[in-house]
Formats: structure tokens, C-alpha cells, sequence
């Protein structure tokens, strides 16, 4: 029964829901997801001294307790020389709680990981270890990407709507390790960009930071970035996958901020593709094309904000619900409206800030309040979403906020270390001497490597 070291199957239960959201009448979709939104991830070892076949024993635990299983998975373990890792998913259902405690007694390690975590199992809440687990985000978008509020510009706009539906259904059927389907803008919305590009790459040299207008030649060189072309993601994601390994998945709608910073934990920032309405180019209430591609896409493919973006992301995984909403603040107060010092002058590098002229202009005049990025005191600032901040952060450089992140991250509580595998493109949960020896024995290879390429240095 116990199967090679990596081998991997998928059980179907019957009767579970279908994996797409239903479809209402007027075209939107309401959120139902799979079974695997309330499933419950079990990650355990067999002891040292169990016999090969362990996991039978194990798994006969579940269906003694009628838990149905809607995953499972072996691997050898990070956590002991030779040993092994059973990953499995519950379905609701069944006993779990009786499972989980006769599992607990009789296997060696053991933890829990589930978006139902407010039980008394000691969970952690939910997230995801490998790349590929960004897939189930799309069934926990909290709406749809064609709802639109009725003071929408593109709300009473059959037209419009219809195109935010092809839009959130190309996010919503996307896979990990697909290439992001290319879009043909239309006229019309080719248009809308080129008056909002135009207009914010006259602001660029004077107000965005130096790392912002550093890279946006080269988007202008790679990615197709020009008035009359709106640029593809799959082009922009290429490129900063060359830069800082940061890669873009499309987004079908809102996600939980839960989801959206685990997202960066793996160097993966969720985006739009849609752009907003031509009847008002110069305003969107909500993220777009312009806003992610303008906004966002020239900080990550710079290594220092890379590495910022990431460690806020690390830093969510298994959080405490508060903690998330803290990380969101930073993360809304830094990525989205930052501004830093260079050379004596303000300069933003937030994304809400470089793709709203208005704003970009109005942040420097004087006029808002000015505080130092320091995470325990910024993740309490209160914030308005639809008018002009109040109150900006400034942070003295991205290497300086980064620390002062993994500062904050420390405080977080939580009972065990994560760490990005780029290898594997997945999260090691660091809970066990032994991985800690074996990461201290890979950062001696890498001391090794840069020992040597200095000693060529001198000569
Ligand atoms: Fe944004």
C-alpha cells in the first residue's frame, strides 16, 4: 500500500459539487467552489520504527471514521533522514475530529491545515504549499469579475459587461504552468489606454522613484509598452520572471487578502487583464490593466521590492486573522500608495499612486500627512479605498522596509518557520532540527560558491 516517494492520486468522492461556480440569470456567477473550499489538509510522518505500509494502516482511520478523502499524496520527508510524508485532503463530513485525534496518536509528526481553522483541532488556517495549489484561489474569488456595482461607469453597459465576462472566464479556466491566453483589445480599449499612458508617462520622471523609471524603458523595449498597445501579460510575466523570478496569474475577481499575499509568498502577484470603462479613462474604482501594468509590473522586476513583496507573503502563511489584516495594511500603505526618499525627494513607488495622476500629484504637494514606514505602527492606520489618502507612508529605501518587515514578521505568532524552495516551487514548513540542519548545510554549498567567486575577484 504505501506508494514510491512522490507518486500522486486524485480520489473523487461522488456527488461532490461540480469545480465551477453556477451560473445566475444575468450571467454572473456566484461563488460554490469544490469541496475542497471546506476541506481539511492533514500533514503527517509514520513513526521511525513503523513498517513499510504504514500509510494503509493510517488511511483505514478515515473511512472507520467515514471521512472522505479527496487527495492523497507521499513524499519523502523533510523532516527525518529516510523517512516519509503523507499528505491528505478531508472532505467535510464524517468525523473528522475522532480521525484526526486516533491519527495523532499513532503517527510520528503530525499538522493541520484548513480554511476551516476556527475549530478546536488547533488548525492552521489554510495556504498553499506548492505553486500548482494557486489554482484553487479561482473558486474562492469572493465575487465574480463581470458583478459590477451599480455606480459603476460600465454598469448599465451590456457591451462592457459582456467583455468583463470574457475576461474573468479566461482567469477563471487558467492553470498553473499555462501561458496567460493573449487578448485582442479592441479599439475602443486601446484608446482608453493610450490617454491614461500617455498622461501618467509625463508624470513618470518627476514623481516615480528611480527603480520605476529605471525599468520602464525596458518594458517600453520587451513588453510592447507604447500608446497605441495595450501589453500583453504573458509578455510582462516572461520578463519578470527573468528579472526577480516574480510571475503574473490572471485574476477572475476579488480575492481574500488571505489569498492575494500568499500569492506573493511564491513570487506570484494575481492580476487583471480587463481595462476600466472608456467613458471615464481617468478613473477606475477598482484595479485594471493600467493599474497593475503601470502600477505594479515596473517594481517587481526590481530585485530589492521583489524580495519586500515576497517577505510580506511569507509572512501571511498560517497567520492569524488579525496578523492578515496587519500584512494587508502594510501591504496597501506600501506596494499600493508608498512613497520613499531618493536624494532628498519624495518619490512614489506605489502602485495606486503611479497609475492615478491625480493622486500621483496630490501625495507630493504637501497637502497629506507624511509618517515613517514603521509595520507595527502603519499596520493600525485606518484607510479610505475610494477617495485620496490622508495619510502616506514614507519608507527609507525597499531594503530598510524589508528588514523592518521581517522584524514585524517575527511577531506574528505562529509555531513554525516557512521558507520559498525555488527548486520546488513550494513552501517548506520549518518545524524540525533536522531541516534546519539540512537548509545550514545548503547555505555553506552557497558561502562555498561566493568564497570562491571572491577569491577570483582579487586575483
Ligand atoms: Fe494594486
Amino acid at each position: 500500500m504505501m506508494r514510491r516517494a512522490g507518486a500522486e492520486v486524485e480520489v473523487q468522492i461522488s456527488g461532490s459539487p461540480p469545480d465551477k461556480p453556477k451560473l445566475m440569470s444575468g450571467g454572473n456567477y456566484i461563488k460554490e467552489g469544490r469541496d475542497s473550499a471546506k476541506s481539511t489538509c492533514l500533514i503527517f510522518s509514520p513513526r521511525e520504527e513503523d513498517e513499510v505500509g504504514a500509510l494503509g494502516r493510517y488511511l483505514q482511520l478515515f473511512a472507520k471514521h467515514k471521512v472522505n478523502l479527496l487527495h492523497i499524496e507521499s513524499r519523502s520527508s523533510l523532516r527525518q533522514a529516510n523517512g516519509y510524508e503523507f499528505m491528505v485532503e478531508c472532505a467535510p463530513g464524517g468525523d473528522l475530529g475522532q480521525a484526526v485525534e486516533e491519527l495523532q496518536h499513532q503517527c510520528g509528526y503530525f499538522s493541520i491545515i484548513s480554511r476551516n481553522y476556527r475549530d478546536n483541532l488547533g488548525t492552521v488556517p489554510w495556504f498553499p504549499r506548492r505553486m500548482r495549489d494557486l489554482d484553487k484561489f479561482a473558486n474562492q474569488i469572493l465575487s465574480y469579475g463581470s458583478e459590477l456595482d451599480s455606480d459603476h461607469p460600465g454598469f448599465t453597459d451590456p457591451v462592457y459587461r459582456a467583455r468583463r465576462k470574457y475576461f474573468a472566464d479566461i482567469a477563471y479556466n487558467y492553470k498553473y504552468g499555462q501561458p496567460i491566453p493573449r487578448v485582442d483589445y479592441t479599439e475602443e480599449e486601446t484608446k482608453t489606454w493610450g490617454a491614461v499612458f500617455r498622461k501618467l508617462t509625463e508624470l513618470y520622471p518627476k514623481y516615480a522613484c528611480r527603480e520605476h523609471n529605471h525599468v520602464f524603458p525596458l518594458l517600453i523595449e520587451n513588453c510592447g509598452y507604447k500608446e497605441d498597445n495595450i501589453p500583453q501579460l504573458e509578455d510582462i510575466s516572461n520578463f519578470l520572471k527573468d528579472c526577480t523570478g516574480f510571475t503574473l496569474r490572471p485574476v477572475a475577481g476579488l480575492l481574500s487578502s488571505r489569498d492575494f499575499l500568499a500569492g506573493l509568498a511564491f513570487r506570484v502577484f494575481h492580476s487583471t487583464q480587463y481595462i476600466r470603462h472608456s467613458s471615464k479613462p481617468l478613473y477606475t474604482p477598482e484595479p485594471d490593466v493600467c493599474h497593475e501594468v503601470l502600477g505594479h509590473v515596473p517594481l517587481f522586476a526590481d530585485p530589492a521590492f521583489a524580495q519586500f513583496s515576497q517577505v510580506i507573503g511569507l509572512a501571511s502563511l498560517g497567520a492569524p486573522d488579525e496578523y492578515i489584516e496587519k500584512l494587508a495594511t502594510c501591504f496597501w500603505f506600501t506596494v499600493e500608495f508608498g512613497l520613499c526618499r531618493q536624494n532628498g525627494e519624495l518619490k512614489a513607488y506605489g502602485a495606486g499612486l503611479l497609475s492615478s495622476f491625480g493622486e500621483l500629484e496630490y501625495s507630493m504637494s504637501g497637502e497629506p500627512e507624511l509618517r515613517a514606514f514603521e509595520p507595527a505602527v502603519t499596520a493600525l492606520q485606518k484607510y479610505p479605498i475610494t477617495e485620496y489618502q490622508p495619510v502616506y507612508f514614507v519608507a527609507e529605501d525597499f531594503e530598510d522596509a524589508k528588514e523592518k518587515m521581517i522584524k514585524f514578521a517575527e511577531t506574528i505568532p505562529r509555531s513554525f518557520g516557512v521558507r520559498y524552495d525555488p527548486y520546488t516551487q513550494s513552501i517548506s514548513i520549518i518545524d524540525s532540527k533536522y531541516q534546519v540542519e539540512e537548509l545550514v548545510n545548503n547555505v555553506n554549498v552557497e558561502m562555498q560558491i561566493l568564497m570562491d567567486a571572491l577569491r577570483k575577484l582579487k586575483n
